[in-house]
């Protein structure tokens, strides 16, 4: 039985007849199919059954050295050399799976970042960190609240990799319409305000983690935003490419593949989590919506409703 939710509360709970319709679809091993499928297994089992230079996009968010309960499983903080250790044993056969010119996001906290440079730098040349701002998190009283976690970019090939900016500008609301010789400087006014398309740095402060009220929540502690994730899709892959994540929770980045055309394949190792992720990819074929996305492009943190309120008055 599905809980009983309060009114507002949007959170993904699966029916035991939705959980039974997702088993059908849910492999526990590749089954020599891993494209636009979801594995229910151990990454470490599964991973030379996936082949050689399959991905163009691999998005990593492995568990963060931190003590944490996924599900059935626990995490254990360990020691910083322990937890390179760790992603010793799994990461240089994650990057045999990447094309030769493909690229790879690691997602991360202040305490690993430090950590997965080198292990990455090893392997891959890192081309930045993007950092991004979480309003969620509790307040902490002998120290800072933690509210910003990293990701790396990194590639196999510095000289050939796929980045298309045009397809991850932010559009900006324009308080001071400057113009030159009668023309607008940069900016554009679609009949609602006045916008700028503005290039995106590696600090990002519009992405809000899901929480209850939002369609895209579920019950996984570290759920990344379908923002987030739709980011890095369409800055590294474009329609048609394979975004593989290994690590994939509640398949945020399967989900985001499917809402922007990419194939994918994800493998999670809790069975709860990769049943609520094929019930998100069979509702992203009637919703492809991404919160924060819309017409092409990320808008600026409530400009779209500022839009919409100014059309109203209108
Ligand atoms: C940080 S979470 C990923 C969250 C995901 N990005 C999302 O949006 O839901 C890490 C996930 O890796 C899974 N995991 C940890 N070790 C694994 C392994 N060896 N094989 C497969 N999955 C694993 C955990 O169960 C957890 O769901």
């Amino acid at each position: 039985m599905a809980k009983i939710k309060a009114y507002r509360n949007k959170t993904i709970c699966l029916s035991d007849e939705e959980k039974a319709d997702m088993e059908k679809v849910l492999l526990s091993d590749s089954e020599g199919r891993i494209i636009n499928r979801v594995i229910n297994a151990d990454l470490m089992s599964v991973i030379d059954e996936v082949p050689d230079s399959f991905a163009d996009l691999i998005i990593l968010d492995p568990p963060y050295n931190l003590p944490k309960r996924f599900n059935s499983s626990r995490f254990k903080s360990m020691s910083d050399e322990d937890y390179v250790a760790y992603m010793e044993e799994w990461f240089p056969r994650i990057c045999m799976k990447l094309k030769p010119c493909g690229s790879m996001y690691i997602c991360g906290d202040w305490k690993i970042s430090a950590l997965q440079y080198r292990v990455i730098s090893k392997y891959l040349t890192i081309l930045n960190r993007i950092t991004w701002q979480r309003e969620k998190g509790r307040g902490a009283k002998e120290n800072w609240k933690n509210s910003m976690e990293d990701i790396w970019f990194a590639v196999k090939d510095r000289e050939n990799y796929y980045f298309d900016v045009d397809a991850v500008k932010i559009k900006r609301y324009v308080l001071a319409p400057y113009t030159e010789n009668g023309e607008p400087k940069g900016w554009h006014d679609t009949g609602n305000g006045k916008f700028r398309m503005t290039y995106p740095s590696n600090f990002w402060d519009d992405i809000t983690v899901p929480f209850w009220s939002m369609p895209e929540n579920t019950d996984h502690p570290t759920q990344k935003p379908e923002k987030l994730i739709a980011k890095l899709i369409l800055a590294s892959s474009k329609p048609g490419d394979m975004v593989f994540d290994p690590f994939a929770g509640s398949c945020t980045s399967c989900v985001v593949a499917k809402k922007l055309g990419r194939n994918y394949l994800g493998v999670e190792m809790d069975k709860e989590y990769c049943l609520v992720g094929l019930k998100r990819i069979e509702m992203a074929s009637a919703n492809p919506d991404i919160q924060g996305y819309r017409d092409g492009a990320f808008w600026e943190r409530n400009t779209f409703r500022y839009q919409n309120q100014k059309k109203q008055k209108d």
